[in-house]
Protein backbone atom coordinates (compact mmCIF):
# COMPACT_ATOMS: atom_id res chain seq x y z
CA UNK A 1 0.00 0.00 0.00
CA UNK A 2 1.26 3.28 -0.76
CA UNK A 3 2.27 5.72 1.69
CA UNK A 4 -0.73 8.21 3.22
CA UNK A 5 1.52 11.13 2.60
CA UNK A 6 4.63 11.36 0.02
CA UNK A 7 6.11 14.08 -0.75
CA UNK A 8 8.73 13.66 -3.23
CA UNK A 9 11.54 16.24 -4.48
CA UNK A 10 9.78 19.42 -3.32
CA UNK A 11 11.68 22.75 -4.45
CA UNK A 12 10.51 26.25 -3.49
CA UNK A 13 11.76 29.75 -4.92
CA UNK A 14 10.94 32.71 -4.04
CA UNK A 15 11.64 35.22 -6.98
CA UNK A 16 11.97 39.11 -6.03
CA UNK A 17 13.30 40.92 -8.66
CA UNK A 18 16.22 39.45 -10.47
CA UNK A 19 17.34 37.16 -7.30
CA UNK A 20 15.97 33.60 -6.57
CA UNK A 21 15.58 32.55 -3.19
CA UNK A 22 15.54 28.75 -2.79
CA UNK A 23 13.15 28.24 0.69
CA UNK A 24 12.30 24.12 0.19
CA UNK A 25 15.68 22.03 -1.79
CA UNK A 26 14.91 18.44 -2.54
CA UNK A 27 12.23 17.22 0.29
CA UNK A 28 11.20 14.07 0.35
CA UNK A 29 9.69 11.78 2.91
CA UNK A 30 6.63 9.59 3.65
CA UNK A 31 3.75 9.49 6.50
CA UNK A 32 1.91 6.54 6.74
CA UNK A 33 -1.80 6.74 8.32
CA UNK A 34 -2.23 7.28 12.09
CA UNK A 35 1.32 8.57 12.55
CA UNK A 36 2.44 11.69 13.92
CA UNK A 37 5.34 13.24 12.18
CA UNK A 38 6.92 15.98 13.21
CA UNK A 39 9.06 18.70 11.68
CA UNK A 40 11.55 20.40 13.57
CA UNK A 41 13.90 23.56 12.25
CA UNK A 42 14.32 26.87 13.43
CA UNK A 43 12.96 30.22 12.38
CA UNK A 44 13.53 30.52 8.96
CA UNK A 45 14.29 26.96 7.67
CA UNK A 46 10.83 26.36 5.68
CA UNK A 47 9.03 25.17 7.88
CA UNK A 48 5.89 26.93 7.14
CA UNK A 49 6.52 27.15 3.37
CA UNK A 50 6.48 23.18 3.46
CA UNK A 51 3.43 22.76 5.31
CA UNK A 52 1.87 25.50 3.08
CA UNK A 53 2.82 23.19 0.31
CA UNK A 54 1.28 20.31 1.33
CA UNK A 55 -2.04 22.08 2.18
CA UNK A 56 -1.91 23.47 -1.41
CA UNK A 57 -1.85 27.20 -0.29
CA UNK A 58 1.55 27.41 -2.18
CA UNK A 59 2.46 25.76 -5.42
CA UNK A 60 5.91 23.76 -5.26
CA UNK A 61 8.32 25.14 -7.90
CA UNK A 62 8.84 21.49 -8.46
CA UNK A 63 8.65 18.29 -7.29
CA UNK A 64 5.24 15.75 -5.89
CA UNK A 65 3.18 15.64 -3.31
CA UNK A 66 0.33 13.16 -2.83
CA UNK A 67 -1.91 12.82 -0.06
CA UNK A 68 -4.44 10.08 0.42
CA UNK A 69 -4.26 9.10 -3.30
CA UNK A 70 -4.45 12.74 -4.86
CA UNK A 71 -1.67 14.64 -6.65
CA UNK A 72 -1.86 18.16 -5.04
CA UNK A 73 0.24 19.55 -7.71
CA UNK A 74 -1.82 18.56 -10.58
CA UNK A 75 -5.60 19.51 -8.52
CA UNK A 76 -7.16 22.68 -9.28
CA UNK A 77 -10.81 24.18 -9.43
CA UNK A 78 -13.19 22.10 -7.51
CA UNK A 79 -11.44 19.44 -6.85
CA UNK A 80 -8.68 21.42 -5.13
CA UNK A 81 -11.70 22.73 -2.89
CA UNK A 82 -12.88 19.61 -2.35
CA UNK A 83 -9.19 18.17 -1.47
CA UNK A 84 -8.98 21.02 0.97
CA UNK A 85 -11.89 19.87 2.95
CA UNK A 86 -10.62 16.90 3.48
CA UNK A 87 -6.94 18.34 5.47
CA UNK A 88 -7.39 20.34 9.07
CA UNK A 89 -5.32 23.42 10.26
CA UNK A 90 -4.24 24.76 13.40
CA UNK A 91 -2.03 27.65 13.65
CA UNK A 92 -0.03 29.18 16.34
CA UNK A 93 -2.37 32.12 16.79
CA UNK A 94 -5.76 30.33 16.34
CA UNK A 95 -6.95 32.53 13.91
CA UNK A 96 -10.73 32.36 15.44
CA UNK A 97 -13.40 34.97 14.76
CA UNK A 98 -13.36 37.50 17.64
CA UNK A 99 -16.77 38.78 16.88
CA UNK A 100 -18.18 35.06 16.83
CA UNK A 101 -18.93 32.73 19.65
CA UNK A 102 -16.91 30.35 20.08
CA UNK A 103 -20.23 27.42 19.34
CA UNK A 104 -20.17 30.39 16.15
CA UNK A 105 -16.56 29.90 15.04
CA UNK A 106 -16.81 25.87 15.22
CA UNK A 107 -20.79 26.23 13.26
CA UNK A 108 -18.64 28.33 10.73
CA UNK A 109 -16.87 25.80 8.57
CA UNK A 110 -19.74 23.90 8.51
CA UNK A 111 -22.12 26.58 7.40
CA UNK A 112 -20.01 27.15 4.41
CA UNK A 113 -20.13 23.71 3.88
CA UNK A 114 -23.65 23.83 2.98
CA UNK A 115 -24.67 21.55 6.15
CA UNK A 116 -28.27 22.37 7.16
CA UNK A 117 -28.65 24.03 10.55
CA UNK A 118 -29.87 21.61 12.92
CA UNK A 119 -27.09 18.95 12.02
CA UNK A 120 -24.69 21.93 12.36
CA UNK A 121 -25.77 22.38 16.11
CA UNK A 122 -25.64 18.83 16.65
CA UNK A 123 -22.11 18.14 15.15
CA UNK A 124 -21.29 21.69 16.85
CA UNK A 125 -22.29 19.98 20.08
CA UNK A 126 -20.10 16.77 19.53
CA UNK A 127 -17.19 18.68 18.74
CA UNK A 128 -17.21 21.14 21.83
CA UNK A 129 -17.68 17.66 24.10
CA UNK A 130 -14.42 15.84 22.02
CA UNK A 131 -12.27 18.93 23.04
CA UNK A 132 -13.89 19.22 26.36
CA UNK A 133 -15.51 23.01 26.21
CA UNK A 134 -18.92 22.38 25.99
CA UNK A 135 -19.14 25.02 28.98
CA UNK A 136 -17.91 27.73 26.87
CA UNK A 137 -20.16 27.55 23.93
CA UNK A 138 -21.58 31.13 23.95
CA UNK A 139 -18.29 32.45 24.93
CA UNK A 140 -16.32 35.32 22.84
CA UNK A 141 -12.55 34.35 22.28
CA UNK A 142 -11.49 37.22 23.74
CA UNK A 143 -12.56 35.83 27.26
CA UNK A 144 -10.75 32.53 27.06
CA UNK A 145 -7.29 31.28 27.79
CA UNK A 146 -4.66 30.46 25.10
CA UNK A 147 -5.29 26.59 25.61
CA UNK A 148 -9.03 27.05 25.70
CA UNK A 149 -8.22 29.07 22.28
CA UNK A 150 -6.49 26.26 20.95
CA UNK A 151 -9.37 23.79 21.49
CA UNK A 152 -11.39 26.01 19.54
CA UNK A 153 -9.10 25.64 16.53
CA UNK A 154 -8.74 22.10 16.93
CA UNK A 155 -12.61 21.35 17.25
CA UNK A 156 -12.89 23.88 14.09
CA UNK A 157 -10.43 22.10 12.04
CA UNK A 158 -12.09 18.83 12.57
CA UNK A 159 -15.86 19.96 11.76
CA UNK A 160 -15.54 18.65 8.45
CA UNK A 161 -13.84 15.51 9.56
CA UNK A 162 -10.11 15.48 8.13
CA UNK A 163 -8.23 12.89 7.16
CA UNK A 164 -5.15 14.67 8.13
CA UNK A 165 -4.35 17.69 10.51
CA UNK A 166 -1.59 20.09 9.97
CA UNK A 167 -0.30 21.95 12.94
CA UNK A 168 1.69 24.66 12.12
CA UNK A 169 3.70 26.18 15.58
CA UNK A 170 0.42 25.19 17.40
CA UNK A 171 1.68 25.25 21.20
CA UNK A 172 4.27 28.44 20.65
CA UNK A 173 1.62 30.76 21.89
CA UNK A 174 1.05 28.44 25.32
CA UNK A 175 2.76 28.02 28.42
CA UNK A 176 3.96 24.36 29.64
CA UNK A 177 1.05 23.48 30.97
CA UNK A 178 -0.97 24.45 28.31
CA UNK A 179 1.24 23.03 25.60
CA UNK A 180 0.92 19.71 27.55
CA UNK A 181 -2.70 19.74 27.56
CA UNK A 182 -2.43 20.33 23.97
CA UNK A 183 -0.37 17.92 22.97
CA UNK A 184 -2.53 15.51 25.31
CA UNK A 185 -5.65 16.29 23.17
CA UNK A 186 -3.55 16.05 19.76
CA UNK A 187 -2.51 12.41 20.85
CA UNK A 188 -5.91 11.59 22.05
CA UNK A 189 -7.82 12.78 18.89
CA UNK A 190 -5.02 10.80 16.88
CA UNK A 191 -5.38 7.34 18.70
CA UNK A 192 -9.33 8.02 19.00
CA UNK A 193 -9.77 9.34 15.11
CA UNK A 194 -6.74 7.56 14.07
CA UNK A 195 -6.14 11.02 12.89
CA UNK A 196 -3.10 11.74 10.81
CA UNK A 197 -1.07 14.34 11.89
CA UNK A 198 1.94 16.71 10.84
CA UNK A 199 3.17 19.43 12.86
CA UNK A 200 5.99 21.70 12.94
CA UNK A 201 7.54 23.16 15.85
CA UNK A 202 10.68 24.76 16.72
CA UNK A 203 10.61 22.77 20.35
CA UNK A 204 12.06 19.68 20.81
CA UNK A 205 9.47 18.74 23.58
CA UNK A 206 6.86 18.99 21.15
CA UNK A 207 8.13 15.88 18.93
CA UNK A 208 9.30 14.50 22.21
CA UNK A 209 6.13 14.33 23.23
CA UNK A 210 3.90 13.63 20.76
CA UNK A 211 5.79 12.48 17.82
CA UNK A 212 6.54 9.22 16.43
CA UNK A 213 8.77 10.51 13.15
CA UNK A 214 10.38 13.52 12.98
CA UNK A 215 12.13 15.76 10.42
CA UNK A 216 14.59 18.08 11.05
CA UNK A 217 14.87 20.89 8.69
CA UNK A 218 17.77 23.71 7.53
CA UNK A 219 17.87 26.02 5.15
CA UNK A 220 15.02 24.52 3.43
CA UNK A 221 16.48 20.76 3.69
CA UNK A 222 16.15 17.93 5.38
CA UNK A 223 19.12 17.60 7.30
CA UNK A 224 17.84 14.35 9.56
CA UNK A 225 14.97 12.19 9.67
CA UNK A 226 13.90 8.84 11.64
CA UNK A 227 12.27 7.59 14.63
CA UNK A 228 12.32 10.30 17.30
CA UNK A 229 13.94 8.19 19.63
CA UNK A 230 16.79 7.71 17.08
CA UNK A 231 17.28 10.80 15.94
CA UNK A 232 17.04 11.93 19.86
CA UNK A 233 19.15 9.75 20.96
CA UNK A 234 22.08 9.97 18.58
CA UNK A 235 21.74 13.19 17.07
CA UNK A 236 24.15 13.50 13.87
CA UNK A 237 23.59 17.37 12.25
CA UNK A 238 24.03 20.29 14.25
CA UNK A 239 20.99 21.46 13.50
CA UNK A 240 19.44 18.63 15.63
CA UNK A 241 22.43 19.02 18.66
CA UNK A 242 21.52 22.23 18.77
CA UNK A 243 18.09 22.02 19.70
CA UNK A 244 19.42 18.77 22.17
CA UNK A 245 21.72 21.51 23.86
CA UNK A 246 20.65 21.64 26.98
CA UNK A 247 20.86 17.89 27.30
CA UNK A 248 24.01 17.74 25.12
CA UNK A 249 26.43 20.18 26.68
CA UNK A 250 29.79 20.87 25.36
CA UNK A 251 32.98 19.85 26.27
CA UNK A 252 35.36 22.86 27.57
CA UNK A 253 38.20 22.11 25.07
CA UNK A 254 40.71 23.08 27.63
CA UNK A 255 39.94 19.06 28.73
CA UNK A 256 41.45 18.15 26.39
CA UNK A 257 45.09 19.91 26.87
CA UNK A 258 44.85 16.54 29.78
CA UNK A 259 44.65 14.21 27.13
CA UNK A 260 47.16 12.05 27.03
CA UNK A 261 48.80 8.58 25.57
CA UNK A 262 46.63 6.40 27.77
CA UNK A 263 43.35 8.43 27.86
CA UNK A 264 40.08 8.73 25.75
CA UNK A 265 36.88 10.29 25.40
CA UNK A 266 34.21 8.50 24.90
CA UNK A 267 30.51 9.90 24.17
CA UNK A 268 28.06 6.95 24.74
CA UNK A 269 24.54 6.79 23.44
CA UNK A 270 21.59 4.56 25.58
CA UNK A 271 18.53 3.81 24.22
CA UNK A 272 15.88 1.85 25.76
CA UNK A 273 16.86 -0.65 28.14
CA UNK A 274 20.48 -0.28 27.72
CA UNK A 275 19.78 3.48 29.82
CA UNK A 276 19.19 0.95 32.58
CA UNK A 277 21.95 -1.12 32.73
CA UNK A 278 24.66 -0.25 34.48
CA UNK A 279 27.56 -0.76 31.95
CA UNK A 280 29.77 1.90 34.00
CA UNK A 281 30.32 -0.59 37.01
CA UNK A 282 30.43 -3.05 34.38
CA UNK A 283 33.43 -1.70 32.75
CA UNK A 284 35.53 -0.75 35.60
CA UNK A 285 34.94 -4.07 37.14
CA UNK A 286 35.79 -6.26 34.35
CA UNK A 287 38.48 -4.39 32.84
CA UNK A 288 41.68 -2.19 34.57
CA UNK A 289 40.20 1.14 33.20
CA UNK A 290 39.12 3.78 35.24
CA UNK A 291 36.09 5.65 33.85
CA UNK A 292 36.10 9.68 34.77
CA UNK A 293 31.83 10.83 34.18
CA UNK A 294 32.47 14.43 32.31
CA UNK A 295 28.63 14.84 31.30
CA UNK A 296 25.64 12.93 31.63
CA UNK A 297 21.29 13.31 30.99
CA UNK A 298 18.98 10.59 30.54
CA UNK A 299 15.35 11.55 29.03
CA UNK A 300 12.04 9.47 28.76
CA UNK A 301 10.54 10.28 25.68
CA UNK A 302 6.61 8.70 25.10
CA UNK A 303 7.60 4.73 25.40
CA UNK A 304 11.13 4.72 25.40
CA UNK A 305 14.30 6.01 27.44
CA UNK A 306 17.20 7.73 26.03
CA UNK A 307 20.51 9.10 27.27
CA UNK A 308 24.00 10.05 26.55
CA UNK A 309 27.21 10.07 28.83
CA UNK A 310 30.29 11.94 27.84
CA UNK A 311 33.81 9.94 30.24
CA UNK A 312 37.11 9.71 29.85
CA UNK A 313 38.66 6.55 29.78
CA UNK A 314 42.10 5.75 30.82
CA UNK A 315 43.99 2.40 31.19
CA UNK A 316 46.71 0.54 29.08
CA UNK A 317 46.05 0.45 25.23
CA UNK A 318 44.73 -3.48 25.62
CA UNK A 319 42.82 -3.05 28.22
CA UNK A 320 41.22 0.00 26.63
CA UNK A 321 40.52 -1.80 23.50
CA UNK A 322 39.27 -5.08 25.16
CA UNK A 323 36.66 -2.29 27.14
CA UNK A 324 35.45 -0.54 23.81
CA UNK A 325 34.74 -4.80 22.36
CA UNK A 326 32.66 -4.89 25.40
CA UNK A 327 30.27 -1.66 24.57
CA UNK A 328 29.84 -2.91 20.79
CA UNK A 329 29.09 -6.28 22.76
CA UNK A 330 26.61 -4.74 25.17
CA UNK A 331 24.92 -2.90 22.27
CA UNK A 332 26.20 0.14 23.13
CA UNK A 333 26.84 3.04 20.53
CA UNK A 334 29.69 5.36 21.03
CA UNK A 335 32.12 7.77 19.63
CA UNK A 336 35.52 8.51 20.11
CA UNK A 337 35.24 12.51 20.44
CA UNK A 338 38.98 14.40 19.39
CA UNK A 339 39.02 18.46 20.40
CA UNK A 340 37.07 19.01 17.20
CA UNK A 341 34.07 17.22 18.48
CA UNK A 342 32.06 19.19 21.23
N1 LIG B 1 6.11 34.64 0.09
C1 LIG B 1 7.43 34.70 0.30
N2 LIG B 1 8.23 35.47 -0.47
C2 LIG B 1 9.55 35.51 -0.29
N3 LIG B 1 10.21 34.83 0.69
C3 LIG B 1 9.48 34.06 1.49
C4 LIG B 1 8.04 33.95 1.36
N4 LIG B 1 7.59 33.09 2.30
C5 LIG B 1 8.68 32.70 3.01
N5 LIG B 1 9.79 33.27 2.53
C6 LIG B 1 11.17 33.05 3.02
O1 LIG B 1 11.43 31.66 3.07
C7 LIG B 1 12.16 31.32 4.24
C8 LIG B 1 11.40 30.29 5.02
O2 LIG B 1 10.24 30.88 5.58
P1 LIG B 1 9.20 30.06 6.47
O3 LIG B 1 8.12 30.99 6.86
O4 LIG B 1 8.83 28.82 5.77
O5 LIG B 1 10.12 29.71 7.74
P2 LIG B 1 9.73 28.99 9.10
O6 LIG B 1 10.65 27.82 9.24
O7 LIG B 1 8.27 28.72 9.14
O8 LIG B 1 10.13 30.08 10.18
P3 LIG B 1 9.41 30.49 11.57
O9 LIG B 1 9.84 29.46 12.58
O10 LIG B 1 10.02 31.83 11.87
O11 LIG B 1 7.94 30.52 11.35
C9 LIG B 1 12.38 32.62 5.00
O12 LIG B 1 13.67 33.08 4.71
C10 LIG B 1 11.32 33.54 4.45
O13 LIG B 1 11.75 34.86 4.49
MG1 LIG C 1 6.70 29.42 10.34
Amino acid sequence: MKPFVQVENISKNFYKKSEVFAALCNISFTVEKGEIFGIMGQSGAGKSTLLKCLSSLEKPTSGQIRIAGEELTTLQGQPLRLFRKRIGMIFQHFNLLSSRTVGENIAFPLQLAGVNPEEVQKKVDDLLFLVGLSHKKDAYPSLLSGGEKQRVGIARALALAPEVLFCDEATSALDPKMTKEILHLLKDLNQTLGLTIILITHQMEVIKQICNKVAVIDKGEIVEMGSVSDIFSEPKHPTTKHFLQNSVHELPSTLFKNAGPNKQFLRLYFKGDSAKEPIITQLIRSYEVSVNILLGWLDSLQDTTIGSLTVEISGDEANRKKALSFLQESGVRYEVLTHDIR
